[in-house]
């Protein structure tokens, strides 16, 4: 099968174009709703937006008449990642109004460390009115340690500080994969970042960045959706060009799972080996386990022999989904940031309801292998994240279809 764009590669990466009045060119860019929402709010800021110059999933933005610099609550609220203009307007215009997100249904998701590292910077920052007010003359380079390797927090300040005078060094930074990817287009766009991937990033300043283009990498977190859902169905899936070294502590735990992984230069083949047995999971910042495929592994671990015990660390909230696969016959037990998931011999199809992304996305999965008709509710979330799923799923043999596009 074939992957699309990284999501979380793309959203930081589609925003970073604020930085520059030069034409930034994109290719596979996903199909997502998110993608569709980052594009309304940059087009709200004045940025000229082409799509499919050259074929699908292209792009070309340029922010030379950027007319206004506030996010408005209706876009940031229903995508986090809205927040990230801030540290690029401020950056380059001196100013900028963006909505507080609020909480969402994995967390209370506050933006404390993007504005504490921003206040370093020399921002004026005051929050009225629901939104964040910042100003700065000018930013100016700073030494910023971070409370908690935050993605989102990371990747604003790297946006901020390529336009700052001088040096700035992020200090315990997130070193996701898509951290990499986004100081790449900043330093294809002239910046001077250096030490991504490692928890100390230097960025040096530059007066003026330009345009470029960049073609997005391969989300990883659709590899191992789909790496969860051929263990989950005794398949065997080639993912064509995915890339092992970005999921190392996933596929540790597929494998002690006894599911079969084979990483090869075109792609990684993954096959389901019989039922498989449960393992203990803790998600961390990367390189550990992501947070982002808790859930899924979460129903492979449902229909393994044992007890598996999931440890959530990265959001305080993230197990909404538990409850809907109890009710598909799971025995997943809640203490906290703790599940204990006791495997069973098999789940049932039942009415269910997504509540995020990857929620949703395990009970798509929890319904390819439970025994009849399982109708997941709310589906939207799901075209936040995954494009095509349905039609994908299909291609691989799944008995899956989309009945109606609720809300
Ligand atoms: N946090 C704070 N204060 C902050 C920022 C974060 O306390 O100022 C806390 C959060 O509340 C959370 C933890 O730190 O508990 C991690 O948050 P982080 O900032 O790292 O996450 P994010 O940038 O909001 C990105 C991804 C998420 C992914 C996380 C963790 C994007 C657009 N989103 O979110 O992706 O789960 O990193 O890896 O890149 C998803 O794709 O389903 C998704 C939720």
């Amino acid at each position: 099968m074939t992957l699309g764009g990284s999501k979380n590669a793309a959203l930081p990466v589609i925003i970073s174009s604020l930085l520059t009045a030069g034409k930034c060119s994109y290719g596979r860019v996903p199909a997502l709703r998110d993608v569709s929402t980052t594009l309304r709010l940059l087009s709200r800021l004045g940025v000229t937006i082409e799509k499919d110059t050259m074929g699908g999933g292209c792009l070309e933005l340029t922010a030379d008449r950027v007319s206004q610099v506030e996010a408005p609550y209706d876009l940031v609220k229903t995508m986090r990642a809205s927040f990230l203009v801030l540290g690029p307007l401020l950056a380059r215009f001196g100013e900028a109004r963006v909505s507080t997100p609020g909480g969402c249904a994995i967390g209370s998701r506050p933006v404390n460390i993007h504005l504490q590292g921003l206040e370093r910077m020399g921002a004026r920052i005051c929050q009225d009115h629901g939104y964040i007010d910042a100003r700065a003359g000018e930013l100016r380079g700073a030494i910023i340690p971070l409370d908690f390797p935050s993605v989102g927090a990371t990747e604003n300040l790297m946006m901020a500080a390529t336009l700052a005078r001088g040096e700035t060094i992020i200090q315990n930074a997130a070193r996701e994969p898509e951290i990499v990817e986004l100081a790449g287009v900043l330093n294809k766009m002239g910046g001077k970042v250096n030490g991504a991937g490692g928890d100390v990033i230097q960025i040096e300043g530059v007066g003026e960045l330009h345009g470029m283009s960049h073609e997005m990498s391969l989300d990883r977190i659709e590899t191992g959706t789909f790496m969860v859902g051929a263990a989950l169905t005794g398949g065997s899936v080639m993912i064509e060009g995915a890339w092992a070294e970005d999921l190392e502590a996933f596929i540790v735990k597929l494998r002690q799972a006894g599911v079969r992984v084979e990483e090869g230069s075109d792609g990684v083949r993954v096959t389901g080996n019989g039922r498989t047995c449960s393992t203990d999971i803790a998600t961390l910042p990367y390189p550990g386990f992501p947070t982002d495929l808790q859930a899924q592994m979460m129903v492979l671990m449902a229909v393994s022999d044992g007890t598996s015990v999931i440890t959530e660390n990265i959001f305080e909230n993230r197990f909404m989904h538990a409850q809907e696969l109890n009710r598909m016959g799971a025995r997943i037990a809640l203490d906290g940031n703790r599940a204990t998931v006791q495997g069973v011999a098999e789940l049932s199809g039942a009415p269910v309801m997504a509540t995020d992304l990857r929620a949703s996305m395990s009970l798509v999965l929890a319904g390819l292998v439970a025994r009849g008709v399982t109708e997941v509710s709310r589906v939207y979330h799901l075209d936040r994240g995954y494009e095509n799923i349905e039609g994908k799923l299909a291609g691989l043999g799944a008995d899956i279809r989309r009945v109606s596009c609720d809300d």
